[in-house]
């Protein structure tokens, strides 16, 4: 029996091996997803924000490993010097028994408690540096509003309204107050540092700050670029800067996983030259697919998303489409804004963005009709034309 079962446990022994080197090929694919340096890293800060978060985190890190280092050391020396050797004796009598050393234990007792201070100092100074403005800094206002599931992001003191992609000047801060139009959502920038919750009928701010040297033009590995037509490009994107990603970070419903955002850093004279961008209005169609677009856009998309920042009937909860063209992503982040993925979205809205707010009933909310390809082209032109 005992030999039949030691036979049995040989010839399983190759699928063992197989299935330990899947495990391990598995776990090599995964840990290669967790670059430290990607798009969204906590680890390589953009702002003092962040990097003084990353801090603390790496404290965290190094005292973690330090405790499980000697615990687990410890841990092991006992199982290999205590083990027993060859056949259990059930009859042995048992070990020395005592109750404690008090030396050790007060020993243990003030290593954890200065374990806890070496983690717990920083931490509380970070939670005080990220919850207070820097004195005399003159901060960016930027009221940040989160909805099912995109961002409305709105300068007071500047007259600006946006969706999904806003511009923040490089070596200023920038308080974000928070809001959100439906349920809870949360704002993070992970280059930037954060996050905060945003809570329906709660006043949630945060200040972050970026670095001058990812103002859009300088080179920082990780940061991603706008190129000239301000749409992404991906293939250079590692290489390249300008752009954050952000994101929502509470789950919020069907498509919280697609409610992205992109800052774009700018030097201050550039944000200023793209807030007088913004306050423009929508420019006006040039070529006659332009024309039918701008038609079409009117007939059938005007009701909700407002255009030219109409004071006298706001939808906050409809993105502004004013300066679409402008922006390098379409539908909150999730792709780049080109005229094939412009037409896409419209006519394959709830595919792309399950739950989507502009698809309801089977489709596209308030038209009863289905765009024809002349008239996605005609639209795509004219949204692509809104510099
Ligand atoms: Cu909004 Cu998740």
């Amino acid at each position: 029996m005992l030999k039949q079962k030691n036979e049995q446990n040989r010839s399983a022994k190759p699928w063992l091996k197989t299935l330990k080197t899947v495990a391990l090929l598995g776990l090599m694919f995964l840990s290669s997803g967790c670059a430290l340096d990607g798009f969204q890293s906590t680890v390589y800060g953009n702002g003092p924000v962040a990097r003084m978060q990353a801090e603390t985190f790496w404290i965290t890190v190094v005292v973690s490993a330090v405790i499980f280092a000697v615990v687990g050391s410890i841990l092991a020396y006992s199982i290999m010097k205590f083990r027993v050797d060859g056949e259990l004796d059930k009859d042995a009598p048992l070990p020395e028994q005592s109750h404690g050393d008090p030396l050790t234990e007060l020993l243990v007792v003030f290593i954890s408690v200065a374990l806890v201070g070496i983690i717990a100092v920083p931490s509380i100074n970070v939670v005080f540096k990220a919850g207070t403005l820097p004195e005399d800094s003159n901060p960016l206002v930027v009221n940040v509003t989160g909805y099912q599931w995109w961002w409305r992001f709105e300068y007071p003191e500047l007259g600006v309204v946006t969706a999904n992609e806003f511009a923040i000047p490089a070596g200023r801060p920038v308080k974000f107050n928070l809001e959100s139009g439906d349920v809870i959502h949360s704002f993070w920038i992970p280059r930037l540092g954060g996050k905060m919750d945003v809570v329906p009928g709660q006043d949630n701010w945060l200040w972050l700050q970026a670095d001058e040297e990812i103002a859009r033009g300088k080179m920082i590995p990780g940061v991603v670029k706008n190129d000239n037509d301000g749409r992404e490009d991906a293939e250079s994107a590692s290489l390249s800067t300008g752009l954050l990603y952000g994101h929502c970070t509470e789950y919020c419903g069907d498509s919280h996983a697609f409610m992205r955002m992109r800052a774009l850093v700018l030097t201050e004279s550039d944000f200023m030259a793209w807030v007088d961008g913004q306050k423009e209005p929508a420019p006006q169609p040039i070529t006659d697919s332009e024309k039918l677009g701008k038609e079409l856009f009117g007939q059938n998309c005007a009701t909700c998303h407002t255009q030219n920042h109409d004071t006298a009937h706001p939808q906050p909860q409809y993105p502004d489409l004013t300066h679409f063209g402008s922006r390098s992503s379409v539908g909150a982040g999730i792709m780049p804004n080109t005229h094939a993925n412009i037409k896409e979205w419209i006519g394959d809205i709830e595919h792309i963005k399950h739950g989507n707010k502009m698809y309801e009933e089977g489709k596209l909310r308030g038209i009863d009709f289905e765009f024809t390809e002349q008239e996605l082209n005609a639209l795509a032109d004219y949204l692509l034309s809104l510099k």
